[in-house]
């Protein structure tokens, strides 16, 4: 088997073990990303009875296409649970998340979920965060932010959904929550991908033939 595809079988059982956690009634949060793609499959296959949101136009997509129920995010004000994939997670259950641009969306509805849990191969756990930390910044006055920051890459993608502009902060990142704090309280930023521990149940990770379970703050 070809590195790529032990991937992609990891992700497969990440994926299956979190569609698992599903049960009719529920609502449900979907994240973005080639791991989610795997989990979208999984669910349909299991024809729950439940309300999903998207995180992202492409995931929205791919789910109608499966019949899965997707509604805007305007109305709902919690879910039941969210699943979503990761760049990084680190023993202690930081993420980095971003790499498709959706973090602004998915760390929404990450919060809203009384459970959030992460699906991931085995290339995702990392020791220590390495940056770069994606970012979703305001059009408007973006020359101040961009200056003010002064460590920010713009990435050559079209604005997100909500007409942010994607980039990513290469500055520090010895201390996540230091990191985290400097760029919520920039004016200008929308949001980053730095994801708090406190925000994740738990994490499925894909090793091989089985699937690693990571519990963290409300499980
Ligand atoms: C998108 C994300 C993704 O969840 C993250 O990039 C992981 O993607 P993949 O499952 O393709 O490795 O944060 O903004």
């Amino acid at each position: 088997m070809t590195a790529s595809n032990q991937r992609d079988r990891e992700k497969q059982i990440a994926a299956e073990a979190a569609a698992d956690l599903v049960e009719d009634g529920m609502t449900v949060g979907l994240g973005t990303g080639s791991t989610v793609s795997f989990l979208l499959p999984s669910l349909a296959r299991r024809h729950r009875a439940i309300r999903c949101v998207a995180t992202s136009p492409r995931t929205a997509d791919l789910a109608r296409q499966l019949n899965i129920d997707v509604e805007p995010f305007t109305t709902i004000d919690r879910l039941d649970l969210a699943i979503d994939g990761t760049d990084q997670i680190t023993p202690d259950g930081w993420l980095i998340k971003g790499g498709g641009a959706a973090h602004t969306r998915e760390k929404l509805v990450a919060i809203t979920a009384d459970r959030f849990v992460v699906i991931a191969d085995s290339t995702k756990p990392v020791e220590l965060l390495r940056g770069p930390v994606p970012v979703e910044l305001l059009a408007f006055g973006l020359g101040s932010t961009l200056r003010r920051l002064n460590d920010i890459t713009l990435r050559e993608v079209p604005s997100s959904p909500d007409g942010g502009v994607i980039g990513d902060y290469h500055g520090p990142l010895v201390n996540p929550r230091e990191t985290a704090s400097l760029l919520s309280n920039t004016p200008g930023l929308i949001e980053h991908g730095l994801f708090p521990p406190e925000m994740v149940t738990m994490a499925l990770i894909g090793r091989g033939d089985r699937v690693e379970v990571m519990t963290y703050s409300s499980e």
